[in-house]
């Protein structure tokens, strides 16, 4: 006879998946419910441009709207914006994608990363993943009942990653390295020298790796280089980016990938059943943000620069070290001399001073005595921010 599950009324919990349960809420998001019930404060804690969108690639996404352009488009995005996207990598980085076999547009990097990890990732293998790191990476290849192997670094060394860890970390269950550079949290860039050893390892132990750029056009220090344009990299990482950081584009949900065409292919499949396309009317504004935008990148990494020189040096001349980060909208300075755990600092600074930072640990342990501050908020809330901070730390 087969065996009924045992049916209890209103027992909704029960049928809740085991993975679902077993993530924890984005750190971020539950710091965030008590700073909305805070009034009067400054928040240094939003990861996303405070600019709005570029008046001109708003206006394209109205006009896509008046022209009726409000339907699904091709699974993989529309043939013109995937050239464009092809015709700027090759710009960029310096690597050749096929728009019709080597591109997908995406709901975002987001979504990007979902569907590479579900692309390679079967139950049990491992994903090495780089702490600190974005909220999301740990949880995302939980969910799909892969196994983040984490590898620390620390602001005592600059944040950089120690080669001989991640040789370590390798096991036959290995797939992937998923690399994010610059970093939310830390705004510090992976070099090319390190870029080339994690690479030949991941050739030599034929890895994944997954490079998330999404940073990579607010650069203050020298030029982007991604891990893609190393000799036999184009056929092994599944590179994504997006709109949101670059042209503060967060609300309009648009990133993409580039990869080999067998895993492009994959994730296609993947897109089809899951999201049939990213939203049409942001790919036609994508056009005018690729084509005609980039002065408007520019004046916000200019923006961007002016802030960080202004709160890296705050925070130095405060006593709590921080690293001068190479790219992004963030920086992440040290607390410990503060005998605090970043979350009491991050409680305590929200309490006395109405200003809100992250707490480090909620991008992994070895975030513990950081906090992460973002500067993409305007220059008078920084200053004012930055007296709050100064005053809060020297009573302590
Ligand atoms: C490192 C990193 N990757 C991906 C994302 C998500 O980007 P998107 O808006 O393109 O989904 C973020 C957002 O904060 C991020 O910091």
């Amino acid at each position: 006879m087969t065996k009924l599950r045992l049916v209890e009324k209103n027992n909704i919990e029960s049928l809740i998946s085991a993975a679902g349960k077993a993530i924890p809420p984005s750190g971020i998001r539950e710091f965030f419910d008590i700073v909305y019930t805070t009034p009067g404060c400054i928040s240094l804690g939003v990861g996303e441009p405070d600019f709005i969108t570029p008046w001109r690639i708003s206006d394209s996404g109205t006009y896509a709207i008046k022209e009726g352009h409000t339907h699904y488009t091709p699974n993989r995005g529309l043939p013109v914006l995937l050239e464009l996207i092809s015709a700027s990598l090759l710009k960029k980085i310096g690597v050749e994608y096929d728009p019709e076999d080597e591109l997908l547009i995406t709901m975002g990097v987001s979504q990007g990363l979902d569907i590479a990890l579900r692309s390679i990732v079967d139950p049990g293998d491992e994903v090495i993943i780089i702490e600190p790191c974005y909220v999301s990476y740990p949880a995302n290849i939980s969910l799909i009942l892969g196994k983040p192997v984490v590898i620390e670094t620390s602001s005592e060394e600059d944040f950089s990653i120690d080669i001989l860890k991640v040789k370590e970390a390798v096991t036959p269950r290995t797939k992937a390295i998923l690399l994010n550079y610059p970093s939310n949290p830390t705004g510090i860039s992976i070099n090319k020298d390190t870029l080339e050893l994690i690479a030949k390892i991941a050739i030599e132990h034929n890895l994944i790796v997954i490079s998330d750029e999404i940073y990579s056009s607010i650069i203050f220090d020298g030029e982007h280089f991604s891990i893609t344009s190393i000799q036999g990299m184009k056929e092994r990482t599944i590179y994504l980016n997006g709109f949101s950081k670059s042209h503060a584009m967060t609300g309009w949900r648009l990133g993409y990938i580039a990869g080999p065409s067998a895993l492009i292919g994959t994730m296609l499949k993947i897109h089809q059943y899951t999201a049939l396309c990213a939203p049409s009317i942001s790919q036609y504004a994508a056009i005018e943000a690729i084509e005609k935008a980039d002065k408007d990148v520019e004046r916000m990494r200019q923006e961007y620069l002016k802030r960080r020189n202004f709160i890296v040096n705050e925070f130095n001349d405060i006593g709590l070290k921080c690293v001068m980060p190479k790219g992004a909208f963030y920086v992440f300075p040290n607390i410990s001399s503060t005998g605090m755990t970043s979350r009491e600092y991050a409680l305590g600074l929200l309490k006395a001073e109405k200003v809100a930072v992250v707490p480090g640990e909620v991008f992994g342990k070895c975030g513990k005595s950081n906090i992460r501050c973002s500067y993409a908020t305007s220059m008078e809330a920084l200053k004012e921010a930055m007296i709050r901070i100064r005053r809060f730390t020297q009573s302590l």
